[in-house]
C-alpha cells in the first residue's frame, strides 16, 4: 500500500475512479457529487498528515469515496439511515471487487459514523478522519456554496423574514439557508474529532463569519440576530 492508500492493481480500485463514482452517485446533487468526494479526500490527506501519518489509508480512501452512495435530502425523515445504507452498499461493492475482507468492517464503521444525523461516535482514527474531512467541506467558501445549493433543492428561504421560531424540537432541517450556515458555524468546528480538523475548521469559519456580518450589514444595519430564525443551541444534534 502506498502513501496515498493505493494498493496497485486491485479491482476495487476501479470503483473509486471518477467515471465509476459518477455512475454510482445520485444525479443532480451538486453538494454530494464526485467533486465533493475529491475535496473530502484532499481534506482527509491533510488531516492524515497533521495527525502523524498513522492512519490506514486503505480504510480511509474507500470510505471517503463511497461515503455518500446514499444521500437523502436534508428534510427527509429517513435521513438518519442514509449513512448506514451507504456503508452497506459500499461493503457489498468492495467485497464483490476483491477488497481485503479484514478491512471491510472498518470501512463500514467509518461510513456509518461520518454522518451527523446517524449520531454514531467514530471509534477509530480512520473514522474520525473521514468524519472531519467530510465536515470540512461544509465549511469555508465551498461550504457556503453547498449550503445555498441544498437550500434551493429543499425550498428553504435564504434568511429569516422576521418571524422567530423559538422551539425547534420537531424540526428536521433548519428553516432557512442562513440558519443552516449558522449551525455549521456553531457546531462543526466544535465537533471536530481531530486536532488537525479543528485547526483547519477554525480557518474556514472566518470567511463564513465575514459573510454573515456583511449580509447583516447589507440587510439591516448590523444586527446579525435578525438574519436567523432559530438559535442553533435549540436544535438537537440528531435532527440536523
Ligand atoms: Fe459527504
Amino acid at each position: 500500500v502506498t502513501e496515498l492508500g493505493r494498493s496497485g492493481s486491485d479491482e476495487w480500485e476501479a470503483l473509486l475512479s471518477a467515471e465509476r463514482l459518477a455512475d454510482l452517485i445520485r444525479d443532480g446533487d451538486a453538494a454530494h457529487d464526485v467533486s465533493h468526494m475529491h475535496r473530502t479526500w484532499k481534506n482527509a490527506l491533510a488531516i492524515h498528515a497533521g495527525e502523524g501519518y498513522v492512519a490506514d489509508l486503505e480504510i480511509v480512501r474507500p470510505a471517503v469515496f463511497l461515503h455518500d452512495l446514499v444521500s437523502l435530502p436534508k428534510n427527509d425523515r429517513r435521513r438518519s439511515t442514509a449513512s448506514r445504507k451507504s456503508a452497506d452498499q459500499a461493503v457489498f461493492l468492495l467485497r464483490k471487487h476483491g477488497f481485503p475482507s479484514a478491512k471491510l468492517c472498518a470501512v463500514h464503521h467509518a461510513i456509518v459514523a461520518h454522518s451527523q444525523s446517524a449520531n454514531v461516535r467514530p471509534e477509530t482514527l480512520e473514522a474520525r478522519i473521514v468524519q472531519d474531512a467530510d465536515r470540512l467541506d461544509a465549511l469555508g467558501t465551498v461550504g457556503l456554496a453547498r449550503a445555498f445549493f441544498v437550500a434551493g433543492t429543499i425550498g428553504q428561504l435564504l434568511f429569516s423574514t422576521g418571524a422567530k421560531i423559538v422551539s425547534a424540537e420537531n424540526r428536521i432541517a433548519p428553516p432557512t439557508a442562513m440558519d443552516h450556515i449558522n449551525m455549521q458555524l456553531y457546531r462543526l468546528a466544535r465537533d471536530m474529532t481531530t486536532a488537525t480538523g479543528r485547526r483547519i475548521a477554525t480557518e474556514r469559519l472566518k470567511p463564513m463569519s465575514r459573510y454573515l456580518s456583511e449580509l447583516a450589514a447589507e440587510l439591516d444595519g448590523s444586527d446579525l440576530s435578525q438574519v436567523f430564525a432559530v438559535d442553533p443551541r435549540a436544535v438537537p444534534n440528531r435532527r440536523c
